[in-house]
């Protein structure tokens, strides 16, 4: 049975290297598309997360055959389709699980169920549900564009579509049901969003042409994906690289502990998804990377940090997708940075695991931090000295969780947070990583 609560102290300074897990995005797109080609896949470094198993399950439930032969070395061998599952696809917390896997699954003539836990339920799927649907996806649920819902694929056309949210899980649905749609697809994103999935439907054969789209009336470059439908798909080898997104915790938790150096080894680096360290370097962060390299067509490198004077900095708005799920964090290091930090733009962060602008300002206020919302800001006014001693509600958000862990290392007095389990969702190993480099996070 799992903690009821966790509790992060001062800590003394954090010290050494380790390796962040693999990257969650790409985790689910290496089952998923291993699931829908012909012939083996062996993943290397797959994150072995509640969110990441989820997706196996269901990979094996649509009849791909699923075996683990080590940690994080998988082999998935696909047939080329899906099949008929007998059992419901319960994608447990994950978004990314169940959006990706309705796109795969309305590529083919079966009817799923697809359900998730609470969280999960109250997330909007409508998104997804719009676009599949106009290429010819059909779907009842008892709540309009929530799950639990059943989605009956098959017989799918070609479709052009502009994505009205900046959302790379809309995107891969859309491309992943054109792989067995008749008809071009092609997708239209005004603000470009994480690429995994084209990268890797390159990895596994298919043929897409990208152009850049834009600047828009803001200034934001987007990019267009055209992809003729039925492509072939061949089984490959995934290395996958460490997730930034997991990475980001004991980096910023160096930065902001006094006298830390920490390295944290083989993380990606698409740009796509390194707003995060971009904005920690205007802030001042001593960041820097190493042995910068590429590994399975991606950029990697090590990442190093070490404590320093940050400043507050007006983060662009149209840096969101490349960060998106390091506003938490950042807002962390907000907190221990002298002056405003104002995050605009970023009203995706409420339609995530949790409303997580609601949830940072309350746990930022919890702890002695001006935090301030606004419909689709947070404004974080922070100083050197954290006070801490909050107990934070993080309503089952993994990230929630982990942000406030990594604040009581850096604060006065200890943080708490309550259902640490959920931190399993994207980073299982989170705490014994965090205890190898000195930190004191400690069951209550
Ligand atoms: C993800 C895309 C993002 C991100 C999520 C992972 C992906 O979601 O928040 O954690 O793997 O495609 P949106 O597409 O909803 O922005």
């Amino acid at each position: 049975m799992s903690a009821a609560t966790l509790t992060a102290r001062p800590s003394g300074p954090l010290t050494g290297r380790v390796r962040a897990p693999g990257d969650k995005s790409i985790s689910h797109r290496a089952l998923i598309l291993g699931a829908l080609a012909t012939g083996k896949t062996r993943i290397d470094g797959l994150l072995e997360s509640d969110d990441v198993l989820a997706t196996a399950s269901a990979v094996a439930a649509f009849d791909a055959d699923v075996q683990r032969d080590n940690d994080g070395r998988w082999t998935v061998t696909g047939k080329g389709g899906f099949d008929q599952p007998i059992e419901i696809i319960d994608c447990g917390n994950s978004g990314t699980g169940v959006r990706l896997l309705m796109g795969a699954a309305a590529g083919f003539p079966i009817s799923v169920q697809f359900s998730g836990d609470a969280s999960l339920q109250g997330r909007p799927m409508g998104r997804v549900l719009t676009p599949l649907g106009e290429m010819g996806a059909r779907w009842t649920a008892e709540h309009e564009g929530r799950l639990p819902l059943t989605l009956e694929g098959g017989g799918l056309k070609g479709i052009s579509y502009r994505l009205p949210v900046p959302s790379a899980q809309v995107k891969s649905a859309v491309l992943l049901a054109g792989v067995n749609a008749r008809g071009t697809v092609e997708v239209i994103e005004p603000e470009a969003t994480r690429d995994h999935t084209e990268r890797m439907l390159s990895a596994f054969g298919a043929v897409l042409e990208i152009t850049p789209e834009g600047p828009d009336a803001s200034g934001r470059m987007g990019r267009r994906i055209r992809m003729a439908g039925g492509q072939r798909l061949t089984g490959t080898d995934v290395r996958v690289p460490g997730d930034p997104s997991s990475a980001a915790f004991p980096i910023v938790a160096a930065l902001v502990t006094p006298g830390s150096q920490v390295t944290v080894e083989g993380v990606l680096l698409n740009p796509l998804r390194a707003g995060l360290f971009e904005t920690l370097r205007e802030m001042g962060a001593d960041l820097t990377i190493d042995n910068a390299r590429e590994e399975s067509g991606e950029p990697v490198g090590d990442l190093t940090a070490r404590y320093g004077r940050l400043r507050g900095v007006d983060v662009p708005p149209e840096r969101a997708p490349s960060m998106i799920d390091e506003y938490p964090i950042l807002a962390v290091a907000a907190a221990f940075a002298e002056g405003v930090t104002a995050m605009r733009g970023i009203g995706e962060m409420r339609v995530k695991e949790s409303d997580r602008i609601a949830l940072m300002a309350a746990g930022l206020q919890a702890c002695g931090v001006q935090a301030t919302e606004e419909p689709d800001a947070l404004i974080v006014t922070g100083s050197r000295t954290v006070p801490g001693g909050g107990v934070v509600r993080t309503h089952g958000d993994h990230r929630i969780a982990m942000a406030h862990l990594v604040l009581g290392l850096g604060a006065q007095t200890p943080v708490t947070v309550d259902e640490p389990g959920m931190i399993a969702t994207s980073f299982p190993t989170f705490q014994a990583l965090m205890a190898g480099l000195g930190a004191e996070i400690l069951e209550a």
